[in-house]
């Protein structure tokens, strides 16, 4: 498949190395290809700075927004949540409905420092927004609820532990489902919770995910959904 990751922060890193390693074709996007390549600044989360981390995935094209491949099937916003819109705007409507629009961003709002905010909440989401900014696009909302290297490597958690998944468009969900199963998620802990309208509730995960990450000083954990 052609997978373009919308972002070049830690995320779309650790989704483009594990992309490549599953045979996809990848692409990353960024608003501009020629600075974000000669990157030296160390990433705030990885300590390795752009410029190093492309020098060894040399497989992974570089391109501006909107220079991403039409013929996309997975599009992945891993853009920051404040900019996910503008950036799905350089990309243009008509190319991500082409495909799918994978969302894992997340709409915090670092604006009056830590911890963050969410920039929208309780009776809308960001994944929502995006659905009614570009009502062509297939948006699936998914793997927001995690810490990146759990999303590409679910064994890096021991036992049970789930990935959500919510969108309003059912084939587009069994492609992200797909997808997921791919990356080593197994059939029970993919958990599909309906329409879009459940992203309001996954994306008001954070507040508790930055908690939790706050008292165990890892980002190393998941939900795991206990039946009674
Ligand atoms: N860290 C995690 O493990 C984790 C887990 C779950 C969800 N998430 C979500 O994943 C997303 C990516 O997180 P991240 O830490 O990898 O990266 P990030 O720093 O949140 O975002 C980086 C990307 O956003 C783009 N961007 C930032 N400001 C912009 C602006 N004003 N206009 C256009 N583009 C802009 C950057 O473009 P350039 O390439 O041009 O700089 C870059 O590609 C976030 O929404 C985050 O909440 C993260």
């Amino acid at each position: 498949m052609k997978i373009s990751i919308l972002g070049t922060g830690m995320v779309g890193q650790v989704i483009a190395e594990k992309m490549m390693q599953l045979g996809h074709v990848t692409f990353m996007g960024t608003r501009n290809a020629a600075e974000t390549i000669a990157r030296q600044e160390p990433n705030r989360m990885t300590g390795i700075s752009f410029a190093d981390w492309h020098a060894s995935h040399t497989d992974v094209q570089l391109v501006n927004f909107e220079d991403l491949p039409t013929d996309t099937d997975i599009w992945i916003n891993a853009s920051s949540g404040q900019a996910s819109l503008e950036v799905l705007k350089k990309v243009t409507e008509k190319k991500l409905s082409k495909g799918v629009l994978l969302d894992l961003a997340n709409p915090l709002n670092f604006s009056n420092g830590m911890p963050p905010s969410l920039a929208v909440c309780n009776t809308d989401s960001l994944a929502e927004t995006i659905q009614r900014a570009f009502p062509s696009v297939k948006v699936v909302k998914s793997l927001n609820t995690m810490n990146c290297t759990i999303m590409m490597d679910p064994s890096l958690v021991p036992g049970d532990h789930q990935v959500f998944v919510c969108g309003d468009h059912d084939g587009a969900k069994r492609v992200v489902v797909d997808l997921l199963r791919e990356v080593g998620w197994i059939e029970g802990n993919i958990l599909d919770l309906g329409g879009l309208v459940a992203a309001r509730g996954t994306e008001m995960m954070l507040p508790v995910w930055l908690q939790i990450y706050g008292k165990l000083g890892t980002g190393n954990f998941n939900f795991n959904v206990v039946r009674g």
